[in-house]
């Protein structure tokens, strides 16, 4: 008899496990749907930018239309604050998040990343004739950061006084702010601000440098919800796909970034 209970009593403890654990979004989800849901901040050129005409194009907009062709899905893109996408992913309202992402420990907790398809680093950008130089420089100073960026909580560790926007072309223009608002340096993934800086010079007298000095390693990868294992995998099998035959680095390529290849 008390063998029987402990039975049960394992068989009961079991199902509510398996029914309390992450669902996820399968493959069967999204090809029953006919579409792959995508949430994005489109304010990170080369990855994800929001254009004139309203049309969101990037190196990722490009991987996942391929990505999406190999699975038979359309690609459906909405846009969002940063910080909202990867809240957005674990409450089940999209089916991957796509933000030039950097995987995280803490993040890993709430969101089931794919393989990285890429390498960035943080970089520092300030305006021409700043006194900083390095990041040593830093210590003591002001900088702006996108909110809910690694590089705002990368700052935060390293004690530096942070002024956190939720767009990212604010943080930008903090440098330019005077009196309360004013920031000493941005600090910003490598990539976005090469393409950012350049696009301002372009347009302004006054310039922007970014400091000659990579700090950390951003492993970029797409975020799905916890429990959408299989969808991953597939996912994780075009993206070696696309790495091994050349087609990332050539979208890299085209949009004049250049490429570091993880080594998944
Ligand atoms: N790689 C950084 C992070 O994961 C920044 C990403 C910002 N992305 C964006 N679309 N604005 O926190």
């Amino acid at each position: 008899m008390k063998k029987l209970f402990a039975l049960i009593l394992a068989l009961v403890l079991a199902l509510t496990l398996v029914g309390c654990g992450p669902k996820g979004t399968s493959l069967a989800d999204i090809q029953k749907a006919g579409e792959l849901v995508m949430a994005t901040s489109p304010d990170f050129p080369p990855f994800e930018n929001l254009n004139g005409d309203g049309s969101i194009t990037g190196i990722e907009v490009d991987i996942l239309q391929i990505i999406c062709e190999k699975l038979g899905v359309e690609l459906k893109i909405e846009t969002m604050t940063f910080d909202s996408v990867l809240p957005g992913i674990k409450a089940g309202k999209y089916d991957v998040g796509v933000s030039g992402i950097t995987v995280t420990e803490k993040r890993m907790k709430n969101a089931l990343f794919t393989d990285p398809y890429c390498l960035a680093a943080q970089a520092i950008v300030v305006t021409e004739g700043s006194d900083i130089t390095c990041k040593a420089d830093l210590d003591g100073k002001k900088v702006s950061v996108q909110t809910g960026t690694t590089a705002e909580s990368f700052c935060m560790e390293q004690g530096y006084e942070v002024s956190s926007f939720e767009a990212n072309t604010d943080a930008q223009n903090a440098l330019f702010r005077t009196g309360d608002g004013a920031v000493d340096a941005w600090v910003i993934d490598d990539l976005t601000a090469a393409d950012m800086v350049k696009t301002y010079n372009a347009e302004h007298d006054e310039q922007l440098v970014i400091l000659d000095e990579p700090m950390t390693t951003e492993p970029y990868a797409f975020a799905f919800s916890l429990g959408s294992d299989d969808l991953v995998a597939e996912v994780n099998d075009i993206i070696a796909e696309l790495i091994a035959d050349g087609t990332i680095k050539a979208i890299f390529d085209a949009n004049n970034a250049p490429y570091t290849q993880p080594d998944n």
